[in-house]
């Protein structure tokens, strides 16, 4: 039984280029060259690998170009296998199923001035960002990318060097920048983002923490270790479509008691950061434990690899 489709898009690999030490740019198309189906800037899409893995990747292109879908894998060889996957066994020509995009930042109207913050390979959802922007003709943004040594991506990113958009900071020159002094002053005109790995993201998330969240955009290199609560109590799943309970035992994640009922739930970190296997919930009270969904989209989504329950039932929309 299934209770909601895993929707995949077909694709084929149309381009590959090396973009710097151990990274390579791999553009995805329709097989037919139909138009792919629309992203915000720093969306995420998610590759269903030929070897049964599936990982989440930011699209760096520009939203406005919806013939593909490009993104920006690094070679990680003590990773979880998709970086060398994708870098080691796939070719031009190759099929891949992607996820519909999901997430990402859409420039409101209110938000005059964008700071964004990337460490390394992180610069990828903010590659769309700053072409997005730039398209509209938004003036005030810039993105400060630290690095080691050298600029991933660095053709890509030339244009954007030059015209002042990004500033690069070279920690084997300078040591690291004092992250508080990049972003400045809160104001609810301003938008900070960070992207990078754990130290610099979760040291951006206590400098912002004051600020309010819907100023605040963070993304993950990796989750988070699971939490494991003591008090966890045992509750019934209910899923409103079919009528279908299913029992969540203590400590036992929803994930995997919907997956021993049969559900099919797309998933990519298991982890609470990627946004994968978002499900809307109706009544109960889910205990959040991810770091994508913001407060508002917590009123009627949750994470089912990481949420809990306060209660003995909780009703999802499935
Ligand atoms: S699988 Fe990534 S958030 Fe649940």
């Amino acid at each position: 039984m299934s209770a909601r489709p895993i929707t995949t898009i077909k694709t084929v690999v149309a381009g590959i280029e090396a973009a710097g030490t151990g990274i390579k740019v791999f553009t995805l198309a329709d097989p037919d060259r139909w138009d792919l189906p629309p992203f915000k800037p720093g969306a995420h899409i998610d590759l269903h690998l030929p070897n049964g893995l599936v990982r989440t990747y930011s699209l760096c292109n520009e939203p406005a170009d919806n013939t593909r879908y490009v993104i920006a894998v690094k070679r990680e060889a003590d990773g979880r296998g998709g970086s060398r996957a994708l870098h080691d066994e796939v070719g031009i020509g190759d099929v891949i199923g992607v996820s519909l995009p999901r997430g990402g930042l859409e420039p409101g109207a209110d938000i005059a001035r964008h700071v964004f913050v990337a460490g390394g390979i992180g610069v990828t959802p903010f590659l769309s960002m700053a072409r997005h922007l730039l398209r509209i003709g938004n003036a005030d943004f810039v993105l400060h990318l630290i690095v080691r040594e050298e600029v991933p991506l660095a053709a890509h990113l030339a244009p954007l060097i030059e015209a002042g958009r990004v500033v690069v900071h070279r920690t084997s020159r300078a040591g690291r920048p004092d992250l508080a002094s990049l972003v400045g002053e809160v104001g609810v005109q301003t938008m900070v983002a960070c992207c990078g790995p754990e130290g610099m993201t979760d040291e951006f998330e206590g400098m912002t923490a004051a600020w309010p969240a819907a100023n605040v955009h963070i993304e993950r290199f990796v989750a988070p270790p699971p939490m494991i609560d003591p008090d966890a109590k045992p509750f019934v799943l209910s899923l409103a479509r079919t009528g279908t309970e299913i029992q969540v035992r203590a400590g036992q994640t929803m994930l995997a008691a919907l997956h021993e009922g049969g559900i099919d739930i797309p998933t990519s970190c298991c982890g609470g950061i990627c946004g994968a296997c978002k499900v809307g919930w109706i009544e109960g009270k889910p205990v959040h434990r991810d770091r994508v969904l913001s407060p508002y989209e917590r009123e009627r989504f949750l994470m089912v690899c990481v949420a809990g329950s306060n209660a003995d039932r909780l009703v999802l929309d499935l």
